[in-house]
């Protein structure tokens, strides 16, 4: 046993067989090309093709609609030994799964999951989820891309943004909302192809990290969507959101303990090597408290993780939890990676090495799915009800 396998009780053999499938692919397929994807925004679709052939594209996905019938659980540590390897890869397959397939599993029609979910899960196609827009982010509900009901028809105007897999995604979970003036209870959930007239992709941003995996806008200009593209009920979209975030942030704080992960492996492979006043660097007390206080973090943050998609598994309330798990490990990627490039000296701030590149993958796990400030305020408002 090694600091890395992390928990080593209380999972299934299943559980652990999928961790190791998913650690060696990871190390094997995953791991030598992460500095390429980085350095190249390069989006890997060999390795996403891969990823559906075993299965993980669609985990948690019933074997009738292509998927694996994994736990939550199982997930998250599929996404920590992605991430550990390439944070890039991690969300691609994050934001596929946890924001366009679940939700489709969770609210979908018949028809809908035979038509949009089938082939998410086999990895066939590629998802995304588009809330958030130029003017609404954290206030979700303020959202202005409008659905106008026509007969059975609605027609889709505004345009999203920061959309995860936007540039390469097939298929799309989409909120707009029917009455502006409603707030909450205007917003509508609808799946459908983004092969469509009138939806056009954005640029593909330029970003500080996580740069193989594509980042863009969608506009939708006049386009049609039918009624049985609803997802849910007409006005009960922000549930749908609300509810597939809460899963979605499970995912997250895993990529961030694969990040954390990544950077103290790194640096304890460092600390072994360098040399300094005679000795190996990690004989000092000030890398060995560094050290110490990265694994706790690791540890910390997937306990926190492992125990919110434990409690999702057993069909229990958890959005507080998986907000406290997105804030805690998202501030240890940030610690960990800030303390590896510490410990590697001047070489932790050249691309040389991986430090700097975990430093700002890590960053984004603390934004997207609900900034730092948002899980706070979630767990807060949860706590007091409870
Ligand atoms: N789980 C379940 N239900 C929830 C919920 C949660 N976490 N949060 C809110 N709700 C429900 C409430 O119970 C309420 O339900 P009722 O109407 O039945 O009473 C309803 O939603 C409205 O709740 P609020 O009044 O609290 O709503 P609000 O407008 O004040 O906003 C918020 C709440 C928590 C701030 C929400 O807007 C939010 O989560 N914002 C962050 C959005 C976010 O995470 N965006 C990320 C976009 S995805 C992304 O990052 C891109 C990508 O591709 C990766």
């Amino acid at each position: 046993m090694s600091w890395e396998d992390g928990i080593s009780f209380g999972l299934s053999e299943e559980v652990i067989a999928v961790r190791e499938t998913a650690r060696k692919f990871a190390l094997d397929e995953v791991l030598p090309l992460a500095g390429k994807i980085d350095q190249e925004h390069w989006f890997p679709s060999e390795i996403v093709k891969k990823l559906g052939n075993l299965g993980f594209m669609g985990a948690c996905i019933p074997s009738k609609y292509n998927g694996s019938e994994l736990s939550q659980v199982a997930y998250c540590l599929i996404i920590e030994e992605l991430a550990a390897a390439c944070a890039s890869t991690s969300i691609i397959v994050s934001a596929h799964h946890s924001l366009c397939s679940i939700p489709i599993l969770d609210y979908g029609t018949e028809d809908q999951k035979e038509r949009f979910l089938k082939p998410l899960a086999s990895g066939e196609k590629l998802g995304c989820f588009a809330l958030s827009e130029p003017g609404s982010g954290s206030d979700a509900a303020s959202m202005t891309c409008k659905a106008e009901k026509k007969g059975d028809r609605f027609i889709i105007n505004g345009t999203k943004n920061w959309i995860t897999n936007g540039p390469q995604a097939n298929t799309a979970v989409l909120f707009a909302t029917i009455d502006t003036t409603a707030g909450h209870k205007g917003v509508t959930a609808f799946v459908h192809d983004l092969n469509m007239p009138g939806i056009s992709r954005g640029k593909s941003e330029d970003k500080l990290g996580i740069r193989g995996s594509g980042t863009c806008s969608l506009t939708y200009d006049n386009v049609e969507l039918r009624a049985e593209n609803v997802l849910g009920e007409v006005g009960r979209g922000f549930k749908v959101a609300m509810t597939t975030l809460n899963g979605g942030r499970t995912g997250v704080a895993a990529q961030a303990v694969g990040i954390a992960r990544a950077a103290l492996r790194d640096a304890l492979q460092y600390s072994k090597e360098r040399k300094a006043f005679g000795r190996v660097i990690n004989e000092f007390q000030s890398i060995q408290n560094y050290l110490a206080e990265m694994v706790n973090q690791v540890d910390a943050a997937r306990y926190l993780t492992i125990s919110a998609a434990a409690k999702k598994d057993a069909g229990l309330e958890y959005a507080r939890e998986a907000a406290q798990a997105k804030l805690f490990a998202s501030e240890a990627a940030m610690f960990c990676a800030n303390k590896g490039i510490q410990i590697h000296g001047g070489y932790g701030y050249v691309t040389e090495y991986p430090a700097e590149r975990h430093l700002r993958d890590a960053k984004i796990t603390e934004i997207y799915e609900g900034t730092s400030e948002i899980q706070k305020f979630v767990i807060a408002s949860n706590l007091v009800k409870e």
